[in-house]
């Protein structure tokens, strides 16, 4: 933003000036708005929108007819049918200080031309930070939702917000026969840090703030996306309603609660300045442990026929005003980046920064989720902080967004930049072995799997699994026991330890048996159970390695078709991929690559996975105490399922429907899409619906995945 103050600005640099914010200004609220990907900070946005104001009040003749102030919001999105709104959705003016609530309690004394010491009952509640909805009723059904949009036309997002817990789709008590319920979709801080965990996890998006991961969650085509996502509502004003319940502001909302819908609990009614500024500075201070987000406190003139006589201003109402809360920002200096590795070996980078008080809180370390966002490179490509990227030395903008998880916002542009660009490191520092990023992921990963100490107690836990080794007696406790020990007699650092933990306890002093939590009985046990899988199938011992993408299906169709250890470990060592696109790979990496239902990128994972010298060394430890017994071929004719006609419906867990198709058929058995008279057997998952009902009324065997697996003996 220009820094000439508006006092010294020319006409003609005021008129460019306006011209230019009018356009900055609808790129901004067009990214909010449509794309809920916001590329600059609430206070920065407000700073723009403060500027545009002041120079249209200094020149009140340059006012252009595309003015933001002209503009509640931006156009509604393509995507979603339109809703126009009958009372319109109008926005709210803000108050910064406490004397602007004198001002704004001044202003309604004069216009109703009451006495300056006049009471005034006017209600108190927090602004929450979410989007607004507007819910239409008729006889107490819900029949549209819509958001705000540019506050005439919303979109029409009801089969979103029937998803949503806290909207009912049914009123209770004796409603109006229409009545437009609005409010505030937000999603809590929990909810959003571990939404954004799954997000990351899965290479998807992370979303700035609860805000826009709210309307990101609302704004879904696919209603099902809303529905998996926790979002929640608070009602508190209204549109178009055939009869009022209530005469009040206070009587609105008791109504609401008694339809059935969620109210704020920190709303209350007060007659003095003195008493709402008060309530005011109680909500700041809870803000923190309130558990969602609020940006301010919303103050309402609580007598609806006074409201009436009040009217509107442009595009807010006369009877209230946003209280709102000092931005939570605070500038400080990015002093380093640190690389943390999680249990699933993905490598996040974390900030540190001289602290700073942000909001009260000081802040010294914030996420900087993965190499892309330090590169100013957000989803879809899309530039975040315009496109800069972070440095060491950069001074930085700090928020707390959603009040617990602060975040870098902006780099600030006129202090000196830091000396060179971040190099992500392509080594974990955990452990050293190589970390590696996946075509279309936005994680960097470790291979060190097995060896890195970052992840090894949730690959111990792996690899005593059920469907891995099947270890009884080490649970999660156990496992984080025997990795936290230092004592040579006890510790598990690997999975090969495990196996070696009775011959180690022999010949030692410290005895698993005295130690808490284990008792002579158990030890007994434990060592049984480790001794009895000193032989175990080559698909189990394949899947417990937790290689990526390997699973319990490809285990199983790596051990078809390689039948021995050393055949498998020997290909994967062997095979070459292919350099560029001309290239095939070498012969061990195109037999890899053809093995059924393996694909590049299993087999990709496989040869990294070899790759790793500490890798090879963990697996030498573990084969001198593990037997990987070869695997037996079936033949088709042994095959149980030979020339029998199979259906598979439902949701399946353990292999995908194409999965299920191939395995029947290399049983030998035929796949149909529908159940008939010919179907020897339905295999069911969860949510089978019409064709389970087909097959019990036709007296046809079924049986879900887990008794498929069994009856063909995979
Ligand atoms: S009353 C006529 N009450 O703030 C105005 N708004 O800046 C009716 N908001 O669009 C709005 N909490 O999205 C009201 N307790 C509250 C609110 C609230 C959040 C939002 C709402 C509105 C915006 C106005």
């Amino acid at each position: 933003m220009a820094d000439n103050p508006v006092e010294h600005l020319s006409e003609a640099e005021a008129a460019e000036e306006l011209g230019r914010l009018a356009a900055e200004i609808a790129q901004h609220d067009y990214r909010y708005n449509t794309e809920d990907a916001p590329i600059i900070s609430d206070a920065a946005y407000d700073a723009l929108r403060r500027r545009n104001l002041a120079i249209e009040q200094r020149f009140p003749h340059l006012r252009r007819e595309d003015s933001p102030s002209n503009k509640v919001g931006a156009s509604v999105s393509e995507k979603f049918g339109k809703v126009t709104h009958v009372v319109p959705m109008l926005s709210l003016d803000n108050a910064f200080h406490d004397s602007d609530v004198e001002d704004f309690v001044g202003r309604i004394r004069r216009f109703l031309k009451l006495a300056s010491d006049a009471k005034i009952g006017i209600t108190a509640e927090p602004k929450i930070d979410g989007l607004s909805l507007s819910l239409r009723y008729e006889l107490g059904r819900l029949v549209t939702a819509a958001t705000r949009g540019d506050g005439t036309t919303g979109e029409n997002v009801t089969l979103n917000a029937r998803t949503v817990a806290s909207i009912p789709n049914v009123l209770s008590d004796s409603p109006p026969d229409v009545l437009e319920v609005r409010g505030e979709v937000y999603m809590s801080h929990a909810d959003f840090a571990a939404l954004n965990e799954r997000q990351a996890k899965e290479g998807k998006q992370i979303f700035a703030n609860p805000r826009n991961a709210a309307a990101g969650s609302l704004r879904q085509l696919d209603a099902t996306i809303t529905a998996s996502r926790p979002l929640q509502f608070f009602a508190y004003a209204w549109g178009e309603v055939s009869e009022m319940p209530a005469s009040t502001q206070m009587g609105m909302v008791d109504a609401f609660r008694s339809y059935g819908f969620r109210v704020n609990p920190l709303m209350q009614r007060f007659e003095t300045v003195e008493a709402l500024v008060k309530h005011y500075h109680q909500i700041e201070e809870q803000r923190a442990l309130l558990g969602y987000d609020i940006d301010g406190v919303v103050y309402k003139v609580d007598d609806l026929a006074l409201q009436q006589r009040l009217g509107f201003v442009s595009r807010s109402p006369r009877w209230a005003i946003a209280h709102k809360f000092p931005a939570e920002q605070a500038m400080t200096i990015l002093r380093g980046i640190d690389i943390q590795v999680g249990r699933t070996g993905a490598l996040t980078p974390v900030a540190r920064l001289e602290p700073v008080t942000v909001g009260g809180v000081v802040v010294t370390n914030v996420t900087l989720h993965n190499e892309d966002y330090i590169k100013g490179i957000g989803q879809n490509d899309q530039p975040i902080r315009e496109g800069r990227d972070l440095r060491v030395g950069d001074t930085v903008v700090v928020q707390r967004a959603g009040d617990v998880i602060p975040q870098i916002v902006d780099i600030v542009a006129d202090k000196p930049r830091g000396p060179s660009a971040y190099v992500f490191p392509d080594t974990c520092p955990a452990c050293g072995s190589h970390a590696v990023r996946e075509e279309g992921e936005a994680v960097r990963r470790c291979t060190g799997g097995l060896i890195c100490p970052a992840q090894a107690v949730e690959r111990i836990r792996h690899f005593v699994s059920r469907n891995a080794f099947d270890i009884e007696g080490l649970g999660e406790k156990q496992v984080e026991f025997f990795f936290k020990s230092e004592d040579p007699a006890l510790h598990i650092g690997t999975p090969a330890d495990i196996f070696t933990l009775k011959k180690r306890q022999a010949n030692s002093l410290t005895k698993l048996e005295n130690i808490d939590g284990f008792g002579a009985t158990s030890v007994k046990k434990l060592y049984e159970a480790i001794d009895d899988r000193r032989e175990v199938s080559l698909s189990r011992f394949i899947f417990a390695l937790g290689i990526r993408h390997v699973g319990e299906v490809n285990a199983k169709r790596l051990a078809k078709a390689y039948r021995s250890y050393e055949a498998l470990a020997n290909a994967a060592m062997a095979a070459v991929p292919p350099k560029d696109r001309a290239d095939k790979g070498n012969d061990a990496w195109r037999e890899l690559n053809e093995v059924e239902g393996i694909g590049s990128i299993v087999a990709e994972a496989l040869v990294d996975f070899y790759a790793e010298e500490h890798n090879r060394e963990a697996l030498a430890a573990l084969l001198a105490e593990v037997t990987p017994l070869d695997e037996e071929v079936k033949t088709v004719s042994d095959s149980p399922v030979v020339g029998k006609t199979i259906v598979f419906t439902g949701s399946l867990e353990r292999m995908s429907r194409d999965e299920a198709k191939a395995m029947a058929e290399r049983y030998g058995a035929k796949t149909a899409g529908s159940v008939s008279k010919k179907t020897d057997l339905v295999v069911a998952g969860p949510g089978a619906g019409s064709k389970l009902t087909q097959a019990q009324s036709l007296g046809i065997e079924v049986i879900d995945e887990d008794a498929w697996f069994t009856l063909v003996g995979a």
